[in-house]
């Protein structure tokens, strides 16, 4: 054995790492070339033992020294490639156009919905709630519809199976004037509030009804509180959410809850009461019913009768989001349609 060997694998080795350069498969062949068991180098190293012991001190060490050097070289080699290629994989691209992330916004019944609480909150109303699963007692009784009044058929209603807890019937709310004797249990006179919420009722749809819908209900209770009040409170409001001036209607109708009681339209938005199809050619439109409070339904409350005069109305929300944004439809609403959901 000499040390010629031993600079010629090293040569060779280096030949071989030029020759190589960055391709890792031939850095492999060069690995099993020169470190495997059966590589040159490795048979020398293993006959080292049956040298004398002169030479296997000259040798030894050094063919020990040779294994070293090429195996260092190469795995740090091998490893440095190997992380700059994962690097390569990570790379980003910091000055790529970005993407835009898609951003929900809120349904339009929702805006609206906050635009009458605006509105009604510059006007000094206090925005009040109630519960949407009821029991029969504020959802009827109390607003004078006793069990069996003709009456509870003006409204149909999904009624729950389970009782709650008192053994009181249950239903869904089939409208948000549940909410009037509930906030006069807590409140005295003089105030002036809205409801808004969910209301259900137990009925086919069609392009103008749903059997679940939106509504706003109002109540202003106090001393002397009169229809002259309401029609002007109302009309200040429309014309606010249109932004134009709308004239108002109040016809004669029936609620057991209101004494009087009215049907309430205003001017057609779409032909300003000339007359379209929107309107049916009558240059009305009906949003929902009204009237002076029952003095019942104060009773109802725990108030002294006679004691307090105030309306209450009941008005659909969709109805005015159809109007305002010409919505055909108010199934459109909750149909989960993109296409109607992205207009607004
Ligand atoms: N609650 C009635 C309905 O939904 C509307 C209404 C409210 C009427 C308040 C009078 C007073 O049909």
């Amino acid at each position: 054995m000499s040390k010629d060997i031993l600079e010629k694998i090293k040569s060779d080795f280096e030949k071989g790492l030029q020759e190589a350069g960055n391709d890792l498969g031939k850095l492999e062949e060069l690995r099993i070339k020169f470190l495997s068991r059966k590589s040159e180098l490795n048979q020398l190293l293993k006959g080292i033992k049956d040298l004398s012991s002169e030479e296997k001190k000259e040798f030894g060490s050094l063919a020990n020294q040779t294994r070293k050097e090429v195996e260092t070289k190469l795995m740090d080699l091998i490893e440095e490639i190997q992380q700059r290629k994962d690097l390569e994989k990570d790379w980003i691209d910091v000055t790529a156009p970005g993407k835009k992330e898609a951003i929900g916004h809120l349904n339009l019944l929702s805006k609206v919905q906050r635009e009458i609480e605006d509105i009604f909150t510059s006007m000094s109303f206090e925005i009040a709630d109630g519960p949407e699963i009821e029991n029969e007692w504020y959802n009827f009784d109390a607003l004078n519809i006793p069990k069996n009044h003709p009456a509870r058929d003006l409204w149909d209603t999904f009624w729950i199976k389970n009782k709650n807890k008192k053994g009181e019937k249950l239903l869904v709310r089939t409208h948000t004037s549940n909410a009037q004797v509930r906030y006069m249990e807590k409140h005295k006179p003089p105030f002036q509030v809205i409801v808004p919420g969910k209301a259900y009722r137990y009925e086919a749809t069609d392009a103008h009804h749903e059997h679940s819908f939106c509504q706003f209900e109002a109540l202003v209770v106090g001393d002397s509180v009169s229809v002259a009040n309401f029609k002007s409170i109302a009309q200040e409001f429309f014309s606010a959410f249109f932004g134009e001036k709308i004239e108002i209607r109040l016809r004669p109708s029936y609620f057991p809850f209101t004494e009087p009681s009215f049907e309430f339209d205003i001017s057609c938005k779409v032909c300003q009461g000339k007359g379209c199809p929107t309107c049916g050619h009558t240059g009305w439109l009906e949003m929902g019913g009204c009237g002076m409070v029952n003095q019942r339904v104060f009773e109802s409350a725990g108030y002294e009768k006679n004691k307090y005069q105030g309306f209450a109305w009941g008005f659909g929300i969709e109805r005015l989001a159809m109007m305002k944004h010409q919505v055909g439809d108010i199934r459109n609403f909750r149909s989960g349609d993109l296409r109607f959901i992205r207009q607004f």
